[in-house]
């Protein structure tokens, strides 16, 4: 494609103006966005470049072992994949605030970042797959007064003070046009296709205070759920989709016995951008066939409902 081929031209110039011999580390979060700009960083700067992958205990199953194998098989860039775990969840713990949860990831992202610059030698600067769309939501809403909507964690939520300089070459780009970025950088067709996932990950999917367990329990659903939309062949139809784990416990019957456990929503939508965005239409023996998978085999839940609300009035994740 004609476009994205001068894009690709002007930013790997953009890049290296701004860069010059300087060491550039770029977070890697598994997604679409941050994929592609590591690879466009990789074009531009080569070796200069390390990759970071924060694994920080709030990510879907088999996710780190996907991205990590995808760009170690397939790129020849370096990558470090950190064990965060610990540090990510013992600072969450107990928090409850949407906000503060997004602030404490953000801020924990950068020092891991500076702690892996300072381990290469210091790196000057800080590569993010920040998109158009990431810029205007943390910044104010559309047609109103200024106010923020969320701390989108590669913006608003990074901290003030950071000792590198951000690097951001998809700052312009909305969602479908880095797909076609990565398609002309030759990712493979199943990762341009992947779904976004938020960089705070599965903590804003734990409306109130996330667990261990809870995770655990959100994680299954969620690897089940994304299952049943792959079989009934839904996923490209889809723009997103993923589970959240209420923190509600309801009561039911199993067998013979009383069942006192939590509310998991299911949630899919629409969207060409993400800034509005449609609920998807299933039908109703989806809907069942991936609520009774849910409830039989996940333990902890065992009532699940379905988001029917549009992006406005509501937001895509429910933090
Ligand atoms: P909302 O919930 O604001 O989400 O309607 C719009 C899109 O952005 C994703 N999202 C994030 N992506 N860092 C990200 O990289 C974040 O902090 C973040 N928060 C939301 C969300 O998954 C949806 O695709």
């Amino acid at each position: 494609d004609w476009t994205m081929a001068a894009f690709r031209a002007q930013a790997i110039e953009e890049i290296r103006a701004k860069v010059g011999k300087a060491k550039v580390i770029c977070g890697l979060s598994g997604g679409v966005d941050s994929s592609v700009a590591a690879i466009l960083l990789h074009e531009a700067v080569g070796d200069q470049l390390t990759c970071i992958f924060v694994d920080h205990g709030l990510l879907r199953m088999g996710e780190a072992e996907e991205v990590v194998g995808m760009f170690r098989d397939h790129y020849n860039i370096p990558l470090v994949h950190v064990q965060a775990q610990d540090m990510f969840l013992d600072a969450l713990e107990g928090e409850m605030d949407p906000e503060v949860k997004r602030k404490t990831i953000g801020r924990l992202f950068i020092e891991t970042f500076e702690a892996e610059a300072a381990k290469i030698g210091g790196a000057e600067f800080l590569a993010q797959g920040t998109l158009y769309p990431d810029v205007i939501e943390s910044v104010s809403f559309t047609g109103g007064p200024s106010v923020t909507i969320k701390s989108h964690h590669n913006v608003g939520g990074l901290p003030e003070r950071m000792n590198m300089k951000l690097v951001e070459p998809l700052r312009e780009l909305f969602k479908d046009e880095v797909r076609e970025l990565g398609r002309e950088l030759g990712l493979p067709d199943r990762f341009v296709g992947r779904h976004p996932f938020p960089g705070p990950g599965l903590a804003i999917r734990c409306p109130g205070g996330v667990t261990r367990e809870k995770l655990d329990i959100l994680r299954q659903a969620d690897a089940i759920y994304l299952d049943e939309i792959r079989k009934a062949g839904l996923y490209d139809a889809i723009w997103q989709a993923f589970t959240v784990l209420l923190p509600v416990q309801t009561v039911g019957v199993m067998g013979d016995g009383r069942t006192y456990e939590f509310v998991c929503a299911l949630r899919a939508v629409t969207s060409v951008d993400g800034m509005t965005a449609d609920f998807y239409p299933y039908d109703m023996e989806f809907l069942g066939n991936a609520a009774t998978r849910i409830i039989n085999e996940v333990r902890g839940i065992n009532r699940v409902v379905y988001d029917i609300t549009s992006k406005p009035p509501g937001t895509i994740e429910w933090e």
